[in-house]
């Protein structure tokens, strides 16, 4: 293998169309380009993602959002050395426009194709140009579709500690949004309305937390959503004060809960930790990294740059590089899935 490698990735598991490229150089890793296109304002309207317009969209975006990255890197197509794709979990039709886009390229370029799970790509996200970590680890696993605590012993060897019952937590503040009147994707906008509002004024459930629940590994969010939608309907009309304190007690409510979770996870290890990865878009919460920070402070704490903790085609490429450098390629009648290699508890 030569010392330098260029992978381009491409992600479409979702409502992000995005494409990146990176080289490695000897042990150094830069992103040459990477470019996002998102629908979120094709999905707002309707407060969530409608999978059938995603689909239409990608189909629309994937040749001009490709091209950009090649123009912004720098890069000729016949440079790269392989093509990365998130292959699962997603919904089906953004990955059959990647995964047949992708596979296309490497069809013509003469190139390996390298299929991805988009939640290990969340997961080892922080991992790039990191010498800090090293296996195994925790993860917390915290996005739009998924809410885990998963032990990484190794490479592509997890063990799934924790997961949701119910909703995912980007769901759930996805969802809290909506009822307090807020636009689609809600969880940046609670944790801006948050700055401004009283975590202690309401308080709230930490469902499977406190009780005979207390070590139930699993989360649950459907009871604390129930919670957030009766103290609205008390408060009516809201004005923005109410709404900042609510947001600011939920985003506190919802990290004591995580640090509990945490804590049973890293009781149950059978094998020392040192560090915790912590990724998926609700990362990208300054208020809950903080906390999780001076929580576990004898710990190393994980987290993407907060570009990179949504959808992005960066996470895909450095999957894909890990992968490249253990020889594992697809051949180009692989199968997509909407359901991930991580496994269940
Ligand atoms: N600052 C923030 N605070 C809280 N939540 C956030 C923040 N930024 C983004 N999110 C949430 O992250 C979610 C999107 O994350 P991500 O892109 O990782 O999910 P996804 O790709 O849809 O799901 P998955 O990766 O599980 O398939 C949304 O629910 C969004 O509200
Ligand atoms: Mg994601």
């Amino acid at each position: 293998m030569s010392r330098m490698t260029i992978i381009l990735g491409i992600e479409s598991t979702c409502d992000e169309t995005a494409a990146a490229l990176i080289k490695k150089n000897v042990d150094f890793v830069e992103i040459l380009s990477h470019v996002i296109s998102s629908q979120q304002k094709e999905h707002e309207e309707y407060g969530g993602v409608v999978p059938e317009l995603a689909a239409r969209s990608h189909l629309n975006n994937i040749d001009i959002v490709v091209k950009k990255v090649f123009v912004d890197g720098g890069i000729q197509p016949k440079d790269i050395d392989a093509i990365a794709a998130s292959a699962n979990p997603g919904l089906i039709g953004g990955l059959i426009v990647g995964n047949l886009f992708a596979k296309t390229l490497s069809l013509a370029l003469n190139k390996k194709f390298i299929a991805v799970d988009h939640l290990e790509a969340h997961i080892l996200m922080p991992l790039m140009n990191n010498s800090k970590i090293s296996y195994p680890f925790l993860a917390l696993l915290i996005s739009g579709g998924n809410t885990k605590i998963i032990l990484v012993r190794d490479f592509e060897n997890y063990q799934i500690l924790s997961e949701t019952l119910d909703d995912s937590l980007g769901e759930t503040f996805d969802k809290v949004a909506l009822m307090l009147g807020l636009n689609y994707p809600g969880g940046p906008l609670i944790e801006r309305n948050a700055q401004n509002g009283d975590s202690e004024k309401y308080k709230m459930p930490m469902p499977l937390c406190i009780g005979v629940e207390k070590h139930n590994p699993n989360f649950s969010f459907s009871g604390l959503k129930t919670h957030v939608k009766l103290l609205i309907e008390k408060n009516k009309p809201l004005n923005q004060n109410i709404i900042c304190d609510i947001c600011a007690s939920f985003q506190k409510t919802i990290t004591q809960i995580l640090i509990h979770k945490l804590q049973n996870a890293l009781k149950k290890c059978d094998m020392q930790i040192r560090n915790i990865v912590i990724s998926g878009g609700v990362s990208a919460n300054l208020y809950i990294k903080n906390s999780l920070i001076n929580h576990f402070h004898n710990m190393e704490l994980l987290f993407p740059e907060r570009e990179l903790c949504t959808d992005n085609g960066v996470m895909i490429a450095w999957n894909g590089l890990l992968k490249y450098e253990k020889g594992f390629f697809e051949t180009l009648d692989s199968k997509i899935s909407p359901y991930s290699n991580l496994g269940s508890i």
